[in-house]
C-alpha cells in the first residue's frame, strides 16, 4: 500500500506473527498435518505492516504467497521448530499474534525408512508439543502484548477464557468452527475477542482483511 498512515502507535514497533498448520513427521515421505491455510495469519502480518510494524512472520507450509514488506521471515515445518523460532526473537518483540494452527501431539518415533504396509490395524504413538502461546505468556515482560486464537466447536466461550488465562494473554480472537463463513480456506471469517478484563466484543462475519484490521485496531489500543 502506498498510503502508510504515519500515525498509527505500532510504527516501528517489532511484532511476532505465526501462521499456518505445522507438519508432523511420520516417516520421510508422510505428517500429520491440518487443513490451515495461513490466510488469516497474513492478513494481520500484512495489515500489520500497512501500519508500519516491522513484522517478524513464522509460518508453517503454505501454498499462499508471503506478503510484502515482511521484516523477517522464518519458514518451519513442525511445531517444535515453530516453537525454538518463537522463543528465540519473543525477547526482541513488543507484540506477538498466534495465529497458527499448531499441532497438538507429533509421533514419539519417526521412522527412519518409509515404512511398509503391513498387517490389518497400525498404531501410531503420539507425544505433546509444547504450547507456544503459553511459552511466551510465561516469559513475557511488562509492555509486551500477547495475543492468541481459540479454535472451538462447543463450549466456545469457556473455553476462550480458559486459553486466555492459562496462556496469559492480553486478548484471545475466538473462531466458532462450523458457523457459516468460518474455515480455513475461506476467505470469510467471524470473531470474538475478550480481553484480560472479560471485555467482549463480537463482530459479524467479514473478509479475514477486514478481520485483520479488526484485530490490529485492538491491538494499537495496548501501545
Ligand atoms: N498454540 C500454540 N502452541 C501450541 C498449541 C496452540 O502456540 N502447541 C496457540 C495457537 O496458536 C492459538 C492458541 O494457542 O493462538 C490456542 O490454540 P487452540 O488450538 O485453540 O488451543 P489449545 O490450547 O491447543 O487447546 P485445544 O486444541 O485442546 O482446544
Ligand atoms: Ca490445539
Amino acid at each position: 500500500d502506498f498510503f502508510t498512515p504515519p500515525t498509527s502507535p505500532l510504527h516501528g514497533k517489532n511484532i511476532l506473527v505465526t501462521a499456518g498448520p505445522t507438519y508432523e513427521k511420520i516417516d520421510p515421505v508422510r505428517f500429520i498435518g491440518n487443513y490451515s491455510s495461513g490466510k488469516m495469519g497474513f492478513a494481520i502480518a500484512d495489515e500489520l505492516a500497512a501500519r508500519g510494524a516491522r513484522v517478524h512472520l513464522v509460518t508453517g507450509p503454505v501454498s499462499i504467497g508471503i506478503p510484502a514488506g515482511m521484516h523477517e521471515v522464518t519458514r518451519v515445518e513442525s511445531a517444535a521448530q515453530m516453537h525454538q523460532a518463537c522463543v528465540d526473537c519473543y525477547p526482541q518483540m513488543n507484540a506477538a499474534i498466534m495465529s497458527a494452527a499448531v499441532a497438538d501431539y507429533t509421533p514419539a518415533n519417526v521412522a527412519e525408512q518409509k515404512m511398509k504396509r503391513a498387517g490389518d490395524e497400525l498404531t501410531l504413538t503420539l507425544s505433546p508439543t509444547r504450547d507456544i502461546a503459553a511459552a511466551l505468556g510465561q516469559s513475557k515482560q511488562a509492555g509486551q502484548v500477547l495475543v492468541g486464537f481459540a479454535l472451538e466447536s462447543h463450549d466456545a466461550l469457556t473455553n476462550a477464557h480458559k486459553k486466555l488465562a492459562n496462556k496469559n494473554l492480553d486478548f484471545i480472537v475466538l473462531n466458532e468452527a462450523g458457523k457459516p463463513g468460518v474455515g480455513f480456506h475461506g476467505n470469510t471469517n467471524k470473531v470474538t475477542i475478550i480481553d484480560k478484563d472479560n471485555k467482549q466484543t463480537d463482530y459479524p462475519l467479514k473478509s479475514k482483511r477486514e478481520v485483520a484490521a479488526d484485530i490490529v485496531d485492538m491491538l494499537e489500543r495496548y501501545f
